[in-house]
Formats: structure tokens, sequence, C-alpha cells
């Protein structure tokens, strides 16, 4: 792997257990939206009494893919662990904003479900700085991960030199995906597509051709997915400073730059995003009412249930300006403190990790295995070429929207203020606030990233 990322200096924080407890009041509401936001909903099993053989599972896959995804892992659970009942509980509501608020609550009042979704790095902090997640040291030991999970993976599942959760994945958040016909038809070579100027020159040559609207976008946290991504191209050396606090002045060149660019973007974008799931955005690249959708590479998942043929029907490329950049998304389950079904709690999380879990999960979802002994003829072209990039790769970086590379009040507020920023487009004002919040912040940046 070309890639190196460390995690350094990990500090016990107690802003960080605050910001937890009072994030349980619910999530930030987001400046009021133009359009109405998709209406969450928990499809909640009742919770089966401690004494029955069960284990409940909380996750945020809910869309064609990722459902199916899901399926296939826990029939290799159900496979291996016939006797016990598997109690899921899909939470509607990308990336986790919304799941996150309803398991700290469960959490907290000493009613964790066995196995919950999260993501690597700083979203498991707060959890592991409150105490109520068990080291699972001797499970990677026993299961042999140490020997199969590359060390970027294993050091965002680490807290003080500890194992507190397994991978399943790892997610490329960089990508941008594009109906090829359309594309085909506007002479647009997509290869090409390496910078800003000749993307949007691209959107002008779709928009002429009769696209209205040639990106599709969705709801808040997909508006500040993509402009992660923009922040990642403006290098690795701006993008190690921001997750590591160390963007506070708002007059910051590449942060204007960013939002500027940011700005441009929306100009092609369709209107009704802020009322559409991710996956509504990522369909109108599939059905040809749009040609470009950023987002990380689950929505691979929603391709494959449309059948449609990689590299015929569609394609991807690296988010301009981040060509040998992989930015990392990377789903763990761990082991909280005081499940009702400790064994099969970990029964999970050795599925999860197994070479079987893995290959019969991320082929459907997208994602290409955390593990480097997976079978590689069991994933797609697009994956193919993912696992390639990701073994070529000159840098990673992990996602803030997904939960890995900054404060999980950061993540929330990037959210609301890039929420705001769709519809004001002002880009002092945005700097201003994420700058602000940065400083105000400075004591929850416990995790020092080296992303060189
Ligand atoms: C990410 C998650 C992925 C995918 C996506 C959309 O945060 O890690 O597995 O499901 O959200 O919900």
């Amino acid at each position: 792997m070309g890639g190196k990322l460390k995690v350094f200096s990990v500090l016990v924080s107690l802003f960080a257990v605050t910001a937890m407890i009072a994030s349980c009041a619910g999530p930030t509401p987001s400046p009021t939206p133009t359009v109405s936001s998709p209406t969450p909903t928990v499809s909640s099993p009742t919770p089966p009494p401690p004494e029955v053989n069960a284990l409940t599972v909380y996750h945020w896959w809910t869309s064609g893919g990722e459902k199916a995804a899901i399926d296939a892992l826990i029939k290799v659970y159900a496979t291996k662990y016939p006797d016990a009942a598997i109690m899921q509980t899909p939470v509607t509501g990308g990336a986790g904003f919304t799941m996150m608020g309803i398991i700290k609550t469960l959490v907290l009042a000493g009613d964790a479900p066995d196995a919950f979704q999260m993501h690597a790095g700083y979203e498991g902090k707060p959890y592991f700085d409150a105490g109520l997640l068990d080291p699972i040291d001797n499970l990677w030991k026993e299961e042999g991960l140490e020997a199969v999970i590359p060390e970027v993976v294993r050091h965002m599942c680490q807290f003080d030199g500890h194992y507190y959760s397994v991978p399943v994945n790892i997610h490329r958040v960089n990508v941008v995906w594009y109906n090829k016909s359309l594309l085909d038809k506007n002479g647009i070579d997509p290869t090409t597509l390496t910078t800003w100027d000749a993307f949007f020159a691209a959107c002008d040559k779709l928009k002429a051709g009769g696209v209205q609207y040639p990106i599709q976008m969705g709801e808040a946290w997909t508006a500040a997915h993509a402009f992660e991504q923009i922040m990642a191209s403006m290098g690795i050396d701006f993008y190690q400073d921001l997750i590591n606090g160390k963007i506070t002045s708002a007059d910051d060149p590449k942060l204007s730059q960013a939002l500027e660019i940011f700005k441009k973007y929306l100009g092609y974008v369709n209107p009704d995003h802020a009322a559409l799931t991710w996956d509504d955005a990522t369909k109108r690249i599939i059905t040809g009412d749009g040609a470009f959708n950023i987002m990380g590479d689950w929505a691979n998942g929603e391709f494959y249930v449309a059948k449609m043929t990689y590299g015929e029907d569609y394609g991807t490329f690296a988010v301009p300006g981040t060509q040998g950049m992989y930015g990392l998304c990377i789903d763990v389950f761990q082991h909280p403190k005081g499940v009702k079904h400790p064994t099969n709690s970990l029964g999970w999380l050795k599925v999860v990790a197994s070479k079987e879990g893995q290959d019969a999960f991320n082929p459907i979802k997208g994602s290409i295995a955390a593990r480097t002994d997976a079978d590689i003829s069991k994933y797609g072209p697009y994956q193919q070429s993912a696992i390639a990039d990701f073994k070529a790769a000159k840098y990673m970086f992990p996602s803030v929207v997904h939960g890995s590379g900054a404060p999980e009040s950061f993540k929330v507020k990037l959210s609301d203020i890039i929420s705001g920023f769709t519809t004001d487009l002002d880009v002092s004002k945005a700097a201003q606030a994420l700058t602000s919040y940065t400083k105000e912040i400075s004591g929850e940046y416990t995790i020092q990233w080296s992303l060189k």
C-alpha cells in the first residue's frame, strides 16, 4: 500500500464525553431548508427478553444495495450461529446521522444493542472515553486479524493502543459516478475530467445539450460530503490541517477557494436536493436525469441492484484534483460493555471480520474488503479497480462526514454550515463559521493525523 496514514497521541478527553451527552438531546437542527428533508424512520422489532438467545443489531443500511448487502452478511451469521434469533433494527438516514443519536441514548441508558454499526476513527472515541466499550484485543489475536488488515485500518480501530472495533469494509468517498450514455452523447471523455475547470466545462456542455441539472445531489450530509471532497482536492496538507483542527483563519486562501468551487458546483445542482436521500440522487444518474453524482462507493450497490453494467452503462472517476488519493469511510462494529448477549455479540464480530462474511457483504455493498486476503474474483469491475487504486494510493484521508477524521461535533456543524451555504452561498460567512467553530472545540481534537 502506497498511502501512509497514522494516528498519533489519542488523549482522553472530557470534552468528547460532554459533547456525546449533549448530543443525546437529538441532532442539531439544520438551518431551515427550502424543501423539507426526508423523514427518518426506525423500524425496530420489540427487543427480546435478555434470556432469549438473540442478537440485536442496529445499522443504517436501508437503501436497495445496502439492504441486499446486510442481508448477505446476516445469512453468513445465521449459518454459523443457527440458534440465535437475529433482531435487526435498520434506521433510515444515510451516513448514520440519525442512528447515532438513537444509539447514544440506548448506550447511556445501559441498553446497548449487541452490535451496532459505527465508523472507525473518531466516532467511537466518546464511547471509549466514557468507558462504554470493551477492548477486543483477544478477538483480533484469535482471528489472526493483524496479519490480514492493512495498517491504516488497524490504526483506526484502536484507542490507546488497544483494539475496540472490527472493520467490515473500506469504502472510498472521493468518487464521481457518471451516466455513460449522457457523456457519450455530449462528447465528454471522463478521463479528461481531472480538474475542476474541466469538470465545469463538461457540465456546461451537458447543459447546452439539454441536461438541465448535470450534477445530482441529496440531503444536507451529501452536500457536506461533496464539499469534503472539494476540500481534499485542495491538497493533502490542507486536509491534514483541517482534520487536526488547524484551519482557524477565516481568510485561509484554500478554504475560501474550496467554498468558491463549491459555490460554482451548486450552480449545476438539482434545486430539490434537500428533499432527496443519497440514493434518490444516485438513482437519477441511473435513469439519466443527471450525469454526475459525487458519492461514496456504496453508490455502486444501487447500480448493482439496478443491474447496470460498469463501463457500459455507468462509470467513475476520482473527484477532480484527488487523483491518487483514497478517501476512507470504514464501517466497524464493536463490543459495548454490558450487552445482553455477549457471546452472540462476539460471534457477530467474528463473522464481520471473517473472509467469508466480508466476501458475502462487500461485493454487493460497493466497498472493498477490509481484509487483504479477499477473493477478488467475487468482486465486480468497479471494486477491482478500487482495490488497485487502494494499493497504489499516494495518500489516504479519513472522511469527516463519515465519522472518522474529526470530532463528531465538527462533523455535525460542518453539515449544518454547508446546508446553510447551499441556500445563501455566502463564502465569508461559511469560512467564518467553520473556523470559529474549530477554535471553539479545539480541545476535542484528540487525534493527531499524519497523512503523508
Ligand atoms: C456511510 C456508511 C456506508 C453507507 C453510507 C450511506 O457512512 O458507512 O456504509 O451506508 O453511509 O448510508
